[in-house]
């Protein structure tokens, strides 16, 4: 990427202006994401944001175009084993169609897996399709075991 581009894509929290810069679209690229209200979208905001640095989103802004053209999450479970340790567990990875294949999505996992590590995290763990082993190999991670799934609706 070129100093250009380093400038033109901001790597940082989700703020709750973001709903007004597209943020819900870009998650509409991803799975079933219907329109919410601004009371929805700010009461979401303000109970995720309680957790405090236990549940953090990530996005990268396009300074251009003022709109959120990349995110993820990072969940830190905490447990009983390993000396009460802690997971991280990142979901809901997904980069704008119109600019995929610039390491955006790299640096979203950089960012939630150094924020992992940074609050001691033991491990960092994600779900994925097949289609997408390669790129999360690329960022560092290995396959291992499989995944069960029950859902509600
Ligand atoms: C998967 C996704 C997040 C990747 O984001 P991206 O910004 O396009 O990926 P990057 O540019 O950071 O790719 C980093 C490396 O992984 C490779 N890569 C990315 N996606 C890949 C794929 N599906 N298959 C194989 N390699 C892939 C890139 O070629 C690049 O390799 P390089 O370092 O050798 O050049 C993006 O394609 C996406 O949003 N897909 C739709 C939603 C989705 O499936 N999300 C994941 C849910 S688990």
């Amino acid at each position: 990427m070129s100093i250009e581009e380093e400038n033109r894509f901001l790597v940082r929290k989700l703020e709750i202006s973001d709903k007004s810069r597209g943020f819900i679209e870009l998650l509409q690229q991803l799975t079933v994401c219907n329109p919410i209200s601004e009371e929805e979208f700010n009461a979401r905001f303000q109970d995720i944001s309680s957790y405090g640095d236990d549940h953090v989103i990530c996005v990268i802004e396009d300074t251009e175009s003022k709109k959120i053209v990349a995110t993820g999450s990072v969940f830190l479970e905490k447990k009983f084993v390993r000396n009460c340790g802690k997971v991280g567990h990142i979901e809901d990875v997904v980069v704008d169609s119109n600019v995929r294949g610039m390491k955006l999505g790299q640096k979203v996992i950089e960012f939630l897996t150094n924020h992992a590590k940074l609050m001691g995290c033991y491990k960092v763990i994600l779900d994925c399709s097949g289609d997408n082993k390669v790129f999360y190999e690329k960022c560092g991670f290995k396959e291992k075991e499989i995944q069960m799934a029950m859902y509600f609706n």
